[in-house]
């Protein structure tokens, strides 16, 4: 399991209702998106109509629970919350659609692990607010339609590629989430020492966010870390000195890469010289899902330009080289 993960777990049950922005003008970043749901929500309110369903997508950590939440808050709604893997019966998704008010929002994160014989009762519920379900087995089965009061369903997924296309069609507003970038963490930052009534200095902010791997949920962790040995040296604010010293003891990378990341450029480079080599080969060779890589490690290390996609495979650039300290050779398929 990612530290990702694993914190995910710690930070919902305590630190998290206390930084989790509760409205949009507090959600810092992911500017198109917001401005989007923005408009969305207000014509819907105008309307008096519920909102149309919404997809939010991208890597974990990068606030979509948190978007979720805000929306139903802006629309003045109450939200509901379930996840694909807890629903195991039709009868699980037909107990929450039913106790839905009108205009509630329903969030299901991790809506790509739904199984596909309930997708397919979402399907009218999505479009028609109608529940089509089975009643009684064998010779006295029959279908019956209960009519469902207007909701929303905000969807969560960090794998748009895994709906089926017939779901993925149903959301008639789709959202894809970014990295953000060193500014916007070093402002998520800034928020959370406000919150944490713990203060940081400028310098000592943007230096956490650099090392945050382009997602907020890493840069509040690291923050905590840093306010323990920063109160354990009794300081009353976060300076940089604190900052570089923790984050140094702690292994952060100076670019913000984890555990799995290195794990991945080193086997490239070590073991297949660089590349290309398939992302199978790679997952298998670290002992990591296929889908971690896809959805976790790549798109991060892509994007900051440690690995590049070619079609016979993953190469790794000279920045990898020499972050990991490998003599650079020029590979001939890059
Ligand atoms: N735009 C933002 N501004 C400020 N804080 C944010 C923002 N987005 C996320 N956060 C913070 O980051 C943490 C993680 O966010 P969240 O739980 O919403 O991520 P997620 O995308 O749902 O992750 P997962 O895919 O793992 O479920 C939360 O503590 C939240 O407070
Ligand atoms: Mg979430």
């Amino acid at each position: 399991m990612r530290i990702v993960d694993e914190e995910k777990l710690e930070e919902d049950l305590t630190f998290e209702p206390s930084i989790r922005p509760s409205n949009i003008s507090e959600y810092i970043g992911q500017s198109e998106v917001k401005e989007n749901i923005k408009v969305f929500v207000e014509a819907a309110k105008i309307r008096d109509e519920a909102l149309d369903h919404v997809l939010l997508y991208g890597p974990p950590g990068l606030g979509k629970t948190t978007l979720a939440m805000i929306i139903a808050n802006e629309l003045g709604k109450n939200i509901r919350t379930s996840s694909g893997p807890s629903i195991e019966k039709p009868g699980d998704l037909a107990a929450i659609l039913s106790s839905l008010e009108p205009g509630d929002v329903l969030f299901i994160d991790e809506i790509h692990r739904i199984p596909r014989f309930i997708e397919e009762i979402l399907y009218p519920a999505m479009e028609d607010f109608t529940l089509d379900i089975v009643v009684g087995n064998d010779s006295a089965a029959r279908s019956i339609k209960i009519d469902l009061p207007p909701f929303t369903l905000v969807g969560a997924t960090t794998r748009a590629g895994d709906l089926t296309s017939p779901l993925r069609d149903r959301f008639g507003i789709v959202c894809k989430l970014k990295y953000y970038t060193n500014e916007e963490l070093t402002e998520i930052v800034e928020r959370t020492s406000r919150v944490l009534k713990m203060p940081i200095t400028e310098d000592a902010a943007e230096s956490l966010a650099k090392r945050s791997r382009g997602t907020p949920r890493i840069a509040n962790r690291l923050f905590k870390r840093v306010r323990d040995f920063a109160l354990v040296d009794g300081k009353e604010i976060i300076d940089l000195q604190t900052t570089e010293d923790a984050l140094n003891r702690l292994k952060v990378d100076i670019y913000g890469l984890d555990e799995v990341d290195h794990q991945y450029l080193e086997s490239l480079i070590n073991k297949f010289n660089g590349g290309p080599v398939g992302v199978e080969t790679l997952a298998s060779s670290i002992g990591e899902e296929v889908t971690t890589l896809l959805d976790v490690c790549e798109p991060f290390l892509l994007q900051n330009g440690f690995i590049k996609r070619t079609r016979s495979g993953r190469v790794a650039t000279a920045k990898s080289y020499k972050h990991l300290g490998v003599n650079y050779q020029e590979n001939l398929f890059m």
